[in-house]
């Protein structure tokens, strides 16, 4: 069947955009703050800037060039570029879209939710008791399905129309909203005990390799790698973008966010003596101690957290989008369905997809331990491999961004023995730990 001409990005910085909107999302305020507070403060933010950098940055980049050299969704490109016995990789990228957007939406349904209550009614209340009520049930679906309908709404608008128009609109007030909610933190009376215990810097702590797998999932997680949501991105680009510095204009930003929001969240949760609520329970930081400190505030507090939960869901829609184009664009290239009908037939089975999460919160921890960790580190070992030893001109396409730098033998050199090692350390740690969530299921 001929099909229309790939759609392409508007501009660099639209391209820029929807790969940070991408990038930035729960992962930089939810699952930040608690992986940091779990593993050793600031000892542990600087590791993870250190696998940012030699991982996540030479993984990213690796996305890019199999998408813009392939011009083709996941499932098309590694075919492509190389030959069938490629695709599987492709299929499990598809894969982990489709099961990362599942429970990502329910999470999101509660960041509706919960933008809604501080607006109409305020946190007054048992905050643990609270979100018992909300996270699973009928509420959550409720809210899941109506988050799920705006995220395919903008995907149905297609790239330009839909993904980059949104970006554009979306991303620069999320800057403001969290540089504002941080400074504001700042003005708290505890604010400083939030600080110490961000900055605390429990260098013993990193030099165990959990705490490294920590760092390197969370890289992965933050900047939506591993599983061709950068690719699929990529594969909308013009021949000349110069792609290492977008992918550290990216990179950069998307740490920037997440640490900004530790100056955030660490103050909001100090000032009001919740810390045991961090500890005590990984979802609860956000949406147990943060609600609380919200409730103290009193009608102001109303207003902080609304803007709060709304930062939050900015940042989960423009993920969400993402997470959904990964499998549209598969559909669209493999099938070669409209948009249409495969945004609203991919976006239905997922929402369908994400009710076990809605039911159960073990579900949703088990869906997370399998498909936002184990699967993407596979992912990311597949294309480091694929990019690292199968792929020809690699290098040549990193070039034609009008760039010749001596970084580029490298990156190459890295991807082939550096970043595959590094990885299976990490697959290991993600692998039992997940193994443990199954279990816990389970009762065993
Ligand atoms: N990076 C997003 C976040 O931090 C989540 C996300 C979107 C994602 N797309 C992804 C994670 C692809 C892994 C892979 O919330």
């Amino acid at each position: 069947m001929a099909q229309a001409p790939r759609e392409q990005w508007g501009s660099g910085l639209g391209f820029v955009l929807a790969a940070v909107g991408s990038a930035v999302g729960l992962g930089n305020m939810w699952r930040f703050s608690y992986v940091t507070a779990e593993n050793g403060g600031a000892a542990f933010v600087l590791l993870y800037f250190a696998m940012l950098l030699f991982i996540g940055l030479p993984i990213m980049l690796s996305e890019f060039v199999v998408g813009r050299a392939s011009r083709k969704s996941p499932m098309q490109a590694f075919q492509d570029l190389a030959d069938s016995r490629w695709k599987p990789l492709g299929a499990l990228f598809v894969a982990s879209g489709f099961l990362i957007l599942a429970y990502y939406g329910v999470i999101a349904g509660w960041v509706v939710r919960f933008a809604g209550m501080s607006l109409l009614t305020g946190f007054e209340g048992d905050a643990g008791e609270r979100f018992m009520a909300i996270s699973t049930g009928p509420d959550a679906i409720l809210f899941q399905v109506l988050f799920m309908g705006v995220t395919i709404a903008i995907v149905l608008g297609g790239i330009k129309k839909g993904i980059e128009r949104t970006s554009l609109l979306l991303m620069p007030l999320l800057f403001v909203l969290v540089v504002g909610l941080a400074l504001y933190a700042w003005t708290l009376p505890g604010a400083a005990e939030g600080y110490r215990f961000y900055f605390q810097t429990d260098f013993a702590s990193i030099l165990d390799l959990s705490v490294l797998s920590a760092a390197a999932g969370q890289a992965f997680f933050s900047l939506s790698l591993g599983m061709g949501a950068m690719l699929t991105y990529a594969s909308y680009l013009g021949r000349t973008d110069n792609l290492p510095r977008q992918s550290a204009q990216i990179a950069l930003i998307d740490f920037a966010v997440a640490f900004i929001a530790g100056l955030m969240v660490f103050p909001f949760i100090f000032s009001f003596g919740l810390q045991d609520a961090v500890s005590a329970s990984t979802v609860g930081a956000l949406f147990i101690a943060v609600p609380q400190a919200f409730a103290a505030l009193g009608t102001l507090g109303q207003v902080i957290g609304f803007l709060f939960f709304l930062a939050l869901l900015v940042g989960a829609l423009t993920s969400a989008i993402s997470l959904l184009e990964v499998v549209v664009s598969s559909l669209i290239d493999t099938l070669g369905w409209t948009r249409k009908k495969a945004t609203l037939l991919a976006g239905g089975a997922i929402t369908l997809f994400g009710l076990p999460a809605a039911i159960t919160l073990d579900g949703l921890s088990v869906m997370d331990a399998i498909a936002g960790d184990v699967f993407l580190v596979v992912g990311s070992l597949g294309i480091a491999l694929f990019v690292g030893w199968r792929m020809k001109d690699a290098e040549d396409e990193l070039r034609r961004g009008g760039l010749d730098f001596g970084w580029i033998p490298v990156w190459r050199f890295s991807l082939k023995f550096i970043v595959p090692p590094l990885l299976l350390v990490v697959l290991w740690y993600s692998v039992n730990n997940a193994i443990g969530e199954v279990r816990g299921l389970f009762g065993g």
